[in-house]
């Protein structure tokens, strides 16, 4: 498929600190931000609410298909909207996130999602002259010939704290190393992912967050296409 414009894949494992990154992009380029986790998680809030069973992979995937998903552009801040309720705090739930491994697992699901996907990086492109796509996935199986895909990783133990701070945040109390685990959890569910499971193949441009703050890695991706045009 020829985009007509620039693609940025941004994949990685949970807290690496994608969606931050993707933001800066995107306020910095003009291209709209595609959260391909939010869809993920949308799917499974519907899940929820129709009380479908969430290991029925078919009936997931009707949902998938047919659900009217948009992102809105709200004073700067992404806004999800799913048949044309505002649900951006809702698919941050726990109960959705623990939800959303299964929407995630569904071949029907994510088949309908990657042409969504697809469509809406497209519709950017036309627009604003590119896209940014972020997830898992977006540089391996939704766009493989993205002009720069990211790889942004951190330790486990970094990838928590960032977890702990944010939740300290939102007023939400949890020990560091039930986050740990949890982390780890989601670590292995992403890589071993039957369908569109995280991997890092060699075309990837590896960021290690590690050492810096969620805004100096922003600001050495951003650095690093002025650099590199494509
Ligand atoms: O990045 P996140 O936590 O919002 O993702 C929600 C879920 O969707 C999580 O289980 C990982 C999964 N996901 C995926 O399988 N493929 C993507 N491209 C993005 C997210």
């Amino acid at each position: 498929m020829n985009s007509n414009g620039i693609i940025i894949a941004i994949d990685g494992p949970a807290g690496a600190g994608k969606s931050s990154v993707a933001k800066l992009l995107s306020e910095k380029l003009g291209y709209r931000y595609i959260d391909t986790g939010a869809m993920y998680r949308s799917v499974a809030l519907v899940a929820l609410h129709q009380q479908v069973n969430l290991t029925d992979e078919g009936a997931l995937g009707v949902i998938a298909k047919n659900f009217k998903f948009e992102f809105k552009n709200y004073l700067n801040q992404l806004q999800v909207w799913v048949n044309d309720e505002d649900v951006t705090s809702k698919i941050r739930t726990p109960e959705v996130t623990a939800a959303s491994f299964y929407s995630a697992n569904a071949l029907s699901v994510r088949t309908a999602l990657v042409e969504l996907q697809r469509k809406m990086a497209l519709e950017s492109c036309q627009l604003f002259g590119g896209a940014i796509l972020e997830g898992r996935d977006t540089g391996t199986i939704v766009y493989p010939q993205a002009q720069y895909k990211f790889f942004l990783n951190a330790t486990v133990e970094k990838r928590a704290e960032r977890r702990l701070k944010d939740m300290l945040k939102a007023g939400m109390a949890e020990k560091l190393d039930v986050i740990i685990q949890q982390i780890k959890a989601r670590d292995e569910k992403d890589y071993q992912r039957e369908y569109g499971g995280l991997k890092k193949t060699e075309d990837y441009i590896l960021m290690d967050h590690t050492m810096l703050t969620v805004d100096e890695s922003a600001h050495a991706i951003y650095q690093y296409i002025l650099e590199h045009p494509r």
